[in-house]
């Protein structure tokens, strides 16, 4: 693991984004600089959080994380499903196969915790028993397991468009995907999601909800596109504190968005207004805890790369450049 010091050391260096000229259609998303090419698409994943559907903050080595955990259940989960990817030229870059994406995002819940509006604790807190089309029973306790894992999908919004949690049904009726397409991503969304909670086991974690994104691929196949089990996309519990937690009601050991998300909210912060000025040693715990979620995941050291990664990619993408 990279020392506080060198966590510290490199906020200087954060990748706050790019901007190249030459690489092609320049689309900004909160945390991936895309560049579209003909058949496919670069993304740069910066070092930018977005929390309440905002950039928050930038976290060192952050990008790089997302990156090199995406790539290991990428490789991991390639047997259930195909993914876009064609090359990792950068620690902060994929190269993906361009896809039309799917419409809707896939959630997928082992748990029933959270803490914004939109999660599924907060809706069973004030009420609510038919989530999504799932049938949630009464006397549920905040962060208990379900019988089995629960599909809670959501429209994908455009920028800067909050997604709308939807039941199935209603997402065919709208017309965001076809009835067909809907049985294969919820198909493979809960393959892939056992997959994830077998190997994070394996290693003491709980895979506890998660989301994915799909496209179709020139060849009208069905790909993982975007990202997959990141501490973005995911949540992340340690196992040999969970029962305890959850009996006397306490915050899981969470490996996480969780950890800035609670302290904003500590300050106040619930999404609106302006952002609290987020102090370095926030940053670099938050760091720490995405290099952890790595590291616990993969079973490997993190291979930070520390300095400045402008330079560094520009050269490393030499030959996408025209
Ligand atoms: N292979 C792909 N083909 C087409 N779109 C993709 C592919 N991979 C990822 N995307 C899209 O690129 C964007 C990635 O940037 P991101 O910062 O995650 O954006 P957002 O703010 O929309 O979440 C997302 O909109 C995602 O849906
Ligand atoms: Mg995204």
């Amino acid at each position: 693991m990279l020392t506080k010091e060198q966590i510290a050391g490199q906020i200087k260096h954060c990748l706050t984004g790019t901007n190249f000229t030459n690489l092609g259609k320049r689309y900004e998303g909160k945390v991936r600089d895309n560049y579209i090419q003909e058949g496919r698409r670069i993304l740069i994943t910066t070092d930018r959080l977005s929390a309440f559907d905002r950039v928050i903050a930038l976290i060192p080595f952050k990008g790089q994380v997302l990156n090199a955990l995406s790539r290991f259940w990428f490789e991991n989960t390639k047997d259930i499903v195909g993914n876009h990817v064609l090359e990792y030229p950068d620690p902060n870059v994929v190269v993906g196969e361009e896809c039309a994406p799917l419409a809707v995002e896939m959630v997928v819940r082992g748990y029933i915790t959270g803490s914004t509006t939109t999660s599924a604790w907060y809706n069973y807190q004030k009420g609510v028993r038919s989530f999504c089309g799932n049938f949630l029973p009464e006397g549920l306790k905040k962060d208990q397991k379900f019988d089995h894992p629960i599909l809670t999908p959501t429209t994908k919004a455009g920028h800067g468009g909050h997604d709308e949690s939807l039941a199935p049904e209603e997402l065919i009726k709208r017309g965001h995907i076809t009835k067909e397409d809907w049985d294969k991503l919820a198909e493979i969304s809960l393959k892939l999601f056992a997959r994830g909670q077998e190997v994070a086991a394996k290693q003491g974690i709980i895979l506890v909800d998660t989301k994915y994104e799909f496209g179709k691929n020139k060849k009208g196949e069905i790909v993982l596109i975007d990202e997959i089990h990141t501490p973005d996309s995911s949540r992340f519990w340690k196992t040999a504190t969970y029962q305890e937690k959850f009996e006397k009601g306490e915050d899981q050991d969470n490996i996480n968005k969780e950890y800035l998300r609670l302290w904003l909210s500590e300050k106040g912060f619930l999404g609106d207004g302006e952002i609290p000025a987020i102090p370095d040693d926030v940053k670099v715990e938050t760091a720490r805890r995405y290099i952890e979620a790595y590291e616990l995941i993969t079973g490997q050291t993190f291979e930070g790369t520390e300095g400045d990664p402008l330079p560094r990619i520009e050269a490393n993408l030499k030959k996408y450049i025209s």
